[in-house]
């Protein structure tokens, strides 16, 4: 394997309601992380899998998966972009494609991590996984008064993993300014091309309690 898989996952999970951090909220049984960290280590082109977890949690979150896959754990940040910036830092030597995926985003198949780390191998500097928007988007002010229709054809819903060759992501998070959502958006500042490949319905982020349960129903149907 020639990818290292980071895995923000020091995320307050405010949305999901009260409880645990995010990433150690169970669904069916086993905290997110697991179920994401098990979909990873299944793509044969891993071969280093870092994950940042909340500070208070590092030694908690290395026995929980030590027995699902060999990773390696460090402390979060404040914000995801700093929780990435010191996954990046504890990756060793070797890898030359770097894949950032959300802890939230437990049912990612592997063969999505595949498909984007094959994209990043055949040329391409950043590569994203995306699906269309099937609801008509509305551009609002303030006081929820519409401004305008967006064309949907034109826009597409992004998900993780998002795929760099190793220096140009490293290059993005060396210089950061504002913290962004997602890590393609730090290497389109650098003028970087992001290439778009197709997303899974299965990598949907587990955000609110209807994803959750949308979640329990995909793993007993097979997911
Ligand atoms: O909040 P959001 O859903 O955008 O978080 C996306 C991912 O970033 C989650 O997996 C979450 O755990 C992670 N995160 C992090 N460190 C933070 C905030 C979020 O690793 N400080």
């Amino acid at each position: 394997g020639d990818v290292a898989v980071l895995v923000p996952a020091a995320g307050a999970g405010v949305r999901l309601g009260p409880g645990a951090p995010k990433a150690l909220r169970p669904l069916a049984g086993e905290p997110l992380l697991v179920h994401a960290v098990r979909r990873i280590a299944a793509a044969p082109s891993v071969r280093v899998i870092v994950v940042a977890a909340p500070a208070a949690d590092v030694g908690s979150v290395r026995e929980l998966l030590a027995p699902v896959a060999p990773v390696t754990v460090v402390p979060g940040g404040a914000e995801r972009q700093a929780s990435v910036a010191a996954a990046l830092a504890a990756v060793p030597p070797g890898p030359e494609i770097v894949l950032v995926h959300d802890a939230a985003r437990a049912l990612t198949p592997p063969t999505l991590v595949e498909s984007v780390a094959a994209a990043v191998r055949s040329g391409h500097d950043a590569v994203i996984p995306v699906l269309p928007v099937v609801d008509t988007i509305k551009e609002v002010d303030a006081g929820e008064r519409v401004l305008g229709t967006v064309d949907r054809s034109a826009l597409r819903a992004v998900q993780t993993p998002q795929g760099f060759r190793r220096p140009v992501l490293a290059a993005a998070h060396a210089s950061a300014g504002d913290p962004l959502t997602d890590d393609a958006g730090l290497v389109e500042k650098q003028g970087v091309p992001v290439f778009c490949v197709p997303g899974s319905e299965h990598a949907l982020k587990i955000t609110r309690p209807f994803d959750l349960a949308l979640a329990e129903h995909l793993l007993a149907t097979g997911a």
